[in-house]
C-alpha cells in the first residue's frame, strides 16, 4: 500500500449539542426577534469590516450579545470542535479536569471543550463584556453540571497580572487575539501560556488576515518549549508561503442562525486556523496533515501537505489508478502517518527551517 490511510478524519458534521441548542433558543425567545436579527446584521458587517486595533468593541449590550449567539456562536462551536477534535486524535490518553476560556463571549469554548472532554469539571470564563457574561451564565444553566458551575470573571486581557497562582489543564484563545493590538497579542499569549498547565489551544478565523495572528503566537509559544499537537507534524516554524493554513469544520445551522444570516442553505464550511501547543509531546509523531482540499484533473490528483520536512505537493498519476484515487480522497485536515510511497510522488516543497 504506497500511502497510509488518514487516521485522523475531522468530524464531518457538526450540529450544536441539544442544550445548548434549546438554551439559546429560550435565551433569544427573550428578546423580539427583530432586535436580535438587526444585531445579527449589524455584527456582521461590522465583523466582513477591516479592524482597527483601537476600535471600539465589536459587540456590547445584551441585543449584540444575543445576535452574536444566533449568528456567530455557531460557527465558532464549529470551529472549537474541529480543532478540538483533532487535537485529541494526536493525545488520545490525555484528559484534562481544568479549563479556563479567555475572552470567552457566551463561553462558546467552554461547551465545545466539555463536548470533548467530558472529564473537564472545573471551568472558568473571563470576559470584558458584562453582557457576555450574563449571557453565558444564561445559557450554560442549559448544559452539564460543570457548564452550570463555571466561575465567571469580568477580566479585561490588558490587564491581566502577569502571573497566577493557578494554572488550568486547558487554557483556550478563541477568536480573540484578533480584536487585540499585536503587542497585546503578545502579552496575552505570555499570559495564557503562564496559566497553561497542559494545552494552550489558540483558534482564530481560517482567513488570510488571522492566519498571520495564530503563526506569531505559535513561533512565540515554541521560543518557550513548548509542542505543538496540532496542526503541524513539527516544532519548526511554518514555512509556508503565499498561501494560509486553515481548515473547514461542516456546521449544519440552526435555524436561528439561517434566519440571521438570512441563508436557507441547511449547512456551511466554517473555516478557522489553530495552533494546539502542549507542555507534553504529542503522543506519536505523524508525517503530515492535509492542509489544502485534493483536486484532481485528467491526468493526475493533488494534495497540499504540510509534512515534518516542510510543505509538499504530492500527486498520483492517472495511468497510476490506485495512487490517483488514494490522493484524490485525502481529507483536508487529515494527518498521514507515513509519508507517501511511489508511484504518489511529491512535485514541490518547500522545506522547513530549523527552529
Ligand atoms: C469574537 S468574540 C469570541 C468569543 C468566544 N471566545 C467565541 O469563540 O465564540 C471575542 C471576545 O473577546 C472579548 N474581548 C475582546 N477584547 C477583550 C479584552 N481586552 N478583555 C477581555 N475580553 C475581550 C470580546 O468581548 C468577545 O467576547
Amino acid at each position: 500500500m504506497p500511502v497510509d490511510v488518514p487516521r485522523e478524519i475531522p468530524p464531518r458534521h457538526i450540529s450544536l449539542p441539544d442544550d445548548l441548542h434549546a438554551s439559546i433558543e429560550r435565551a433569544l425567545a427573550g428578546t423580539s426577534a427583530k432586535q436580535w436579527l438587526d444585531a445579527a446584521q449589524t455584527l456582521s458587517e461590522r465583523y466582513r469590516a477591516p479592524r482597527q486595533a483601537d476600535a471600539p468593541p465589536l459587540a456590547s449590550g445584551q441585543v449584540q450579545a444575543l445576535g452574536y449567539a444566533a449568528l456567530i456562536m455557531p460557527a465558532t462551536y464549529a470551529q472549537l470542535r474541529g480543532a478540538l477534535a483533532a487535537t485529541a486524535a494526536r493525545i488520545p490518553h490525555w484528559q484534562p479536569t481544568s479549563m479556563l476560556d479567555l475572552g470567552s463571549g457566551p463561553g462558546t469554548a467552554l461547551w465545545a471543550a466539555t463536548a470533548q472532554w467530558p472529564t473537564l469539571r472545573s471551568l472558568a470564563a473571563w470576559e470584558r463584556e458584562p453582557a457576555f457574561i450574563a449571557l453565558g451564565r444564561e445559557l450554560a444553566q442549559g448544559g452539564t453540571p460543570a457548564l452550570r458551575s463555571t466561575h465567571w470573571e469580568r477580566i479585561d486581557l490588558a490587564q491581566l497580572p502577569r502571573t497566577s497562582a493557578q494554572r488550568y489543564d486547558l487554557v483556550v484563545l478563541g477568536h480573540v487575539l484578533n480584536e487585540l493590538s499585536p503587542e497585546l497579542q503578545r502579552t496575552v499569549v505570555q499570559a495564557a501560556w503562564e496559566r497553561t498547565d497542559g494545552l494552550l489551544l489558540i483558534i482564530e478565523p481560517g482567513t488570510s488576515a488571522a492566519f498571520p495572528v495564530v503563526r506569531a503566537a505559535r513561533d512565540q509559544l515554541l521560543a518557550q518549549a513548548a509542542h505543538t499537537i496540532a496542526p503541524c507534524a513539527h516544532d519548526h516554524p511554518c514555512p509556508l508561503t503565499n498561501d494560509w493554513c486553515h481548515f473547514p469544520q461542516r456546521l449544519i445551522r440552526p435555524a436561528f442562525q439561517r434566519q440571521a444570516r438570512g441563508a436557507p442553505s441547511q449547512w456551511e464550511d466554517s473555516k478557522f486556523a489553530y495552533a494546539a501547543m502542549a507542555r507534553f509531546p504529542p503522543a506519536e509523531p505523524i508525517w503530515a496533515r492535509i492542509i489544502r482540499e485534493a483536486t484532481s484533473n485528467k491526468a493526475y490528483a493533488e494534495a497540499k501537505t504540510s509534512t515534518r520536512a516542510g510543505i509538499t505537493t504530492y500527486r498520483g498519476l492517472k495511468r497510476h489508478k490506485g495512487a490517483f484515487h488514494q490522493v484524490r480522497k485525502l481529507v483536508w485536515g487529515a494527518t498521514l502517518a507515513e509519508e507517501p510511497a511511489e508511484p504518489i510522488t511529491p512535485i514541490e516543497h518547500e522545506r522547513t527551517a530549523e527552529a
